[in-house]
This record gives structure tokens, C-alpha cells and sequence, in this order.
């Protein structure tokens, strides 16, 4: 009998690590054997730890276990499937997985991630054979037609990345892998780092193929040591297999990688810091041009993509670009693994084509708000994304869409707040949060952020010079929008001038004008 219980960060920190222990423990106890696969997870976060049991049927879930259900549990027949009041059944006609356009994800909960039979037996590495068969300017242009957008949040074309890079004179070149996840209630990245290592090894594989590049490297955030380890695993695994090293897959192509952990700074996901940081110094961010296309890590060309977009790579090889394209909105192809978080009640990984409307994702797959009060608002985007009304709930997930009404789909994470939020507390956030995580190279960002804060404090003071404060807040919005040298210093208007756009009531305006 094989018993997945997942071994994902998010299904630790609620208890799967107890239930796993328990759940040895008791088998022992009862002589049972059975195997205990730490496995991803589905992307269910108010059903982890869910248990699953593959059973003659196939696989039946349980959950949320706790580690003292155990015994009740096999008492009442979970080795064959039965069971008590947390049996879920089959965890993949549960509505909110069912909907999904899994294409991505298609493996993460299901498989085993360190194992490459497991991976191998499920379509991987698939992509890179194909890509092999292809040849590298052929593999590029296949990522062109795909249609594949970066998916850390710009959204520039992965293909036209990819040429630039395979355009550059032959020598050495760098694929890195942006997996410096630092936008506020979003988790996709760690979860293709967790759930399904190969998937993303493959990509980058994929990529050194393509461009020319010999050498990877993952740039992952300090605070995910469970992704790091399970990367460092599969890496390892994949080396043995002869899938990375000086003849990949047989091939004539050469790729190794290895992860590299970061030290804690938001801004070290910005392209150019992360090459600082990288190189070993301090993540300061660069100027562009040059880009890092042309004149990267250690002055190398190099292709810089976030874990989604490279975790993408292998479908579009095996199923072909049609197949990616097909699906989507617009000039935004294929799909995007949507993260619902904050006040939430169904709160987890979400992947669907494009298009699909934020009033959807928000009050259908979400289930509204956690604590059942009404919706106010929910930041798209991270910490730099813009608050979005109820009134912009017909807006369709897609980059342009989004910008359009001021906002961003960055990552794809969506943080919604009920009636209780306080849009100005929101606001100040923002500014205090650029102004902390600030790397201090352009004044409009390093002075900026911090005067924002403290015209923000006035604003929350109120009395007579809150108008005045509130005004000054705009000017310096403006400023460092236009003014910024990164994303940071350039996206922190979004929050604050959307707070203040559609929520005047919290500033001393007078109501929304909007519809
Ligand atoms: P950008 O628009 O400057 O660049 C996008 C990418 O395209 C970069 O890799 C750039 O080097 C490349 N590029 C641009 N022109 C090119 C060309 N002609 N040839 C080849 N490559 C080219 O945007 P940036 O500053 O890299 O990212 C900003 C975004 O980051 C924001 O939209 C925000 O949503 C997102 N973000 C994501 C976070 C996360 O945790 N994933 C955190 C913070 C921000
Ligand atoms: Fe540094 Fe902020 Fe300027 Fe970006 S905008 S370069 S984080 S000071």
C-alpha cells in the first residue's frame, strides 16, 4: 500500500510532518506495510495535511488530518479507502481541482518528487528529448510560438528572451532560474520546487539547450530551506541519471546547475540584483541596458526566467506550442497558476487558462472571504499590485487587462481583505514596505518611500493638514513611478494610488465616482 502524505512546506507548517510520524508509527504498531510517500501538494490549503491512499479504485484523499486521527482513521479502513467524516474521496473531482487547466501542475501532489522513475512514468523529460530532436533554434522558436510570457510578473515574451540570448556570440552563457518568490501570498514557485524539482531541472535543461548555455543556476529565497533541500535531492538524482553533466540525455548537448540560497532582501528578485547577489556582492540593482540578455551573470549572456516560466518549458516541448497557445486571453497564451491567499476561504494553487475574470477567482473558486464578511477589496500582484474593488471584478486575468484598469497580475497572487481592511493602513504599508526592502542606489524610491510614510501618518492623524499630506502622497507617487530605476521604487504607487483611488472614504475623500 502506498500513503502520500504531503511533504510541501504549507502542509508541514500545518501538521503533515506529525501525521506522517503518527501514521509510521501506528502502521508499525499494526504490522502493516505500507510505504509513506512524502509527496506535493495538491494546492488545497484548507484540506492539508490531505492524506491520500491509493487504493484498487485508485486514489482516495483524506484530510485535513491531524496527527491524533490517525488511529480512528485506520480503524475505520483508510488502507482500503473507507472511512470516516474526512474522507474526501477522490481528491481530483473535488470542484476546485476539477476546474483546473493543469498544465504546469499536471504532476505536483500526484507523484513522488524525488523520484525520476515516477516523474519519467508521468510524461517527464519528455519535453527534453523532443528538444534534443529539435535542435537548439528550432526549441527556440518553439517557446516563440508557445506564446509564453514571464511569469515572475513582467510578462515579456520568453521566446524573444530566449533569441536574444542564442543570438550572442557562442561562449559562455547562464541560464538562472528567478526562484526569489518574494511577493506577499504567492507560493507557485515553491510549490514546483517542492512537488515536482524535475519539472523545473528539465526546463532549465531545456534552455541551456536552446541558448547555448552550459551552466544553471536557481536563485532561491532563504526562507524556503524545504525547496532547497528537495531541489539539491532531485539535482543530484538527475546528475546520476545522466540527465545533467557533460552528455545530457546521451546527447551532445552539455548542462549541469546547481541552487544558490539567497539572504533575505525582496529586492534580490529584481533581475539585476540577483546577479550582484549571485556574483557575491551585495544585491544592489544595475542599470539597464545593458540587459542581462546580453551582458548577465559575470558578464555572460544570460536567461533570466522566473521557476513558472521555466517549469512551462517541458509541456510546451512534449505536447508542441499549439497546444499551449490554444488556450489563453488576448496576447496572454496558455495558463497561469493563480494563488488565492489572505481572507479567503478556499485559499490554494488555482490553474486555469487565462481569462477567467477576478470576480471568479474571488467569489466562485475562493468561496468569498474566510471570516464571511463581504469582499472590499484584493491586491493582484504582490506587495507592488494594485487594490482592486468589487466593481473591477469583471476584470479578466490577462496582462493587459489588468494594466488597463492600473493594476498588475504579477505573479498571479491574489490577497483578498473583507470589510474590516482599512485602506489607508494598507497604503502606509506599502510605502513602508518599499521604504524597508528599498536597495537605497535612486533617491525617488530610497527618500520617496520614506516621506510617504510619514505623510501617510499625518493622513491617518487627520485634522487640517491631512488634505495637504494626502496630496503631497500623490506628487511623490508620481515621482517615483517615473523616477524609479526598478520595479520597486515604480510599482509601489500602484497600492497606494489604487487605495486612494477607489477607497477615498478611508482618506477623508469624499466616495468612489467609479461604477
Ligand atoms: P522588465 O519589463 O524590465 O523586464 C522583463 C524581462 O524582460 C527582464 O528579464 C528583461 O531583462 C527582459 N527584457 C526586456 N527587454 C528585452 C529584450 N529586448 N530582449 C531580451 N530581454 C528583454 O521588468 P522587471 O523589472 O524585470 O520585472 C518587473 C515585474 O516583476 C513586475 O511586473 C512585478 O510584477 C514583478 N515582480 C515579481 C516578484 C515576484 O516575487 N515574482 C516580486 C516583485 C516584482
Ligand atoms: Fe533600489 Fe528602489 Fe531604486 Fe529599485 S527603485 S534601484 S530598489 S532604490
Amino acid at each position: 500500500t502506498r500513503i502520500y502524505v504531503p511533504g510541501d512546506a504549507g502542509a508541514v507548517a500545518l501538521g503533515a510532518d506529525k501525521v506522517a510520524k503518527a501514521l509510521a508509527d501506528a502502521l508499525e504498531r499494526r504490522g502493516v506495510d505500507a510505504q509513506i510517500v512524502r509527496n506535493g501538494s495538491r494546492g488545497m490549503f484548507w484540506l492539508e495535511p490531505l492524506v491520500e491512499v491509493v487504493t484498487p479504485s485508485g486514489r482516495v484523499g483524506y484530510g485535513p488530518v491531524k496527527a491524533r486521527d490517525v488511529e480512528t482513521l485506520l480503524d475505520a479502513g483508510l488502507l482500503d479507502g473507507k472511512g470516516d467524516a474526512l474522507r474526501l474521496g477522490d481528491v481530483e473531482q473535488i470542484q476546485f481541482f476539477a476546474k483546473q487547466e493543469r498544465f504546469t501542475f499536471k504532476r505536483v501532489g500526484l507523484t513522488d518528487p524525488v523520484s525520476l522513475d515516477d516523474y519519467r512514468a508521468h510524461g517527464g523529460y519528455k519535453g527534453l528529448e523532443r528538444a534534443i530532436e529539435l535542435g537548439a533554434a528550432a526549441t527556440v522558436e518553439e517557446v516563440f510560438d508557445s506564446g509564453l510570457r514571464g511569469r515572475g510578473g513582467a510578462g515579456f515574451p520568453t521566446g524573444i528572451k530566449w533569441r536574444t540570448v542564442a543570438q550572442c556570440p557562442p561562449g559562455q552563457k547562464y541560464i538562472v532560474c528567478n526562484a526569489d518568490e518574494g511577493d506577499s501570498g504567492t507560493f507557485a514557485d515553491r510549490m514546483i520546487m517542492e512537488g515536482d524539482p524535475f519539472q523545473l531541472i528539465e526546463g532549465m535543461t531545456i534552455a541551456g539547450l536552446a541558448v547555448g548555455a552550459t551552466k544553471g543556476y536557481v536563485y532561491c529565497r532563504s526562507e524556503y530551506p524545504h525547496a532547497v533541500a528537495v531541489m539539491n535531492r532531485a539535482i543530484k538524482v538527475a546528475r546520476m541519471a545522466g540527465y545533467l553533466g557533460r552528455s545530457v540525455a546521451g546527447s551532445d548537448y552539455a548542462f549541469d546547475m546547481e541552487v544558490r540560497v539567497g539572504a533575505g532582501a525582496y529586492v534580490c528578485g529584481e533581475e539585476t540584483s540577483l546577479l550582484e547577489s549571485l556574483e557575491g556582492r551585495r544585491g544592489l540593482v544595475r542599470a539597464k541596458p545593458p540587459l542581462p540578455a546580453h551582458k548577465g551573470l559575470f558578464g555572460k549572456p544570460t536567461v533570466i526566467n522566473n521557476v513558472i516560466s521555466l517549469a512551462s518549458v517541458p509541456f510546451i516541448l512534449a505536447e508542441g506550442a499549439k497546444a499551449y497557445a490554444e488556450v489563453g486571453f488576448g496576447r496572454s497564451r496558455g495558463t497561469m497558476p493563480i494563488q488565492l491567499a489572505g481572507n479567503v476561504k478556499y485559499g490554494g494553487l488555482y490553474e486555469i487558462a487565462f481569462g477567467v475574470t477576478l470576480g471568479e477567482l474571488v467569489d466562485e473558486v475562493g468561496g468569498g472571504t474566510f471570516t464571511g464578511r463581504p469582499v472590499r477589496a484584493v491586491q493582484v500582484g504582490g506587495p507592488l499590485g494594485a487594490y482592486f474593488p468589487r466593481s473591477y471584478f469583471d476584470t479578466p486575468f490577462d496582462y493587459e487587462a489588468f494594466a488597463k484598469r492600473d493594476g498588475l497580475i504579477g505573479h498571479g497572487g491574489i490577497v483578498v481583505f473583507d470589510d474590516n481592511v482599512d485602506m489607508v493602513e494598507q497604503a502606509r504599508f506599502a510605502m513602508e514596505f518599499c521604504a524597508i526592502e528599498s536597495c537605497g542606489k535612486c533617491t525617488p524610491c530610497r527618500i520617496g518611500s520614506t516621506r510617504g510614510v510619514e505623510m501617510l501618518d499625518q493622513v491617518i492623524a487627520g485634522g487640517a493638514g491631512r488634505e495637504r499630506a494626502l496630496t503631497i502622497v500623490e506628487d511623490l507617487c508620481h515621482t517615483m513611478k517615473l523616477g524609479s530605476l526598478c520595479a520597486l521604487g515604480g510599482f509601489t504607487p500602484y497600492p497606494v494610488m489604487s487605495a486612494i483611488t477607489h477607497f477615498p472614504e478611508d482618506f477623508g475623500r469624499g466616495p468612489a465616482m467609479l461604477a
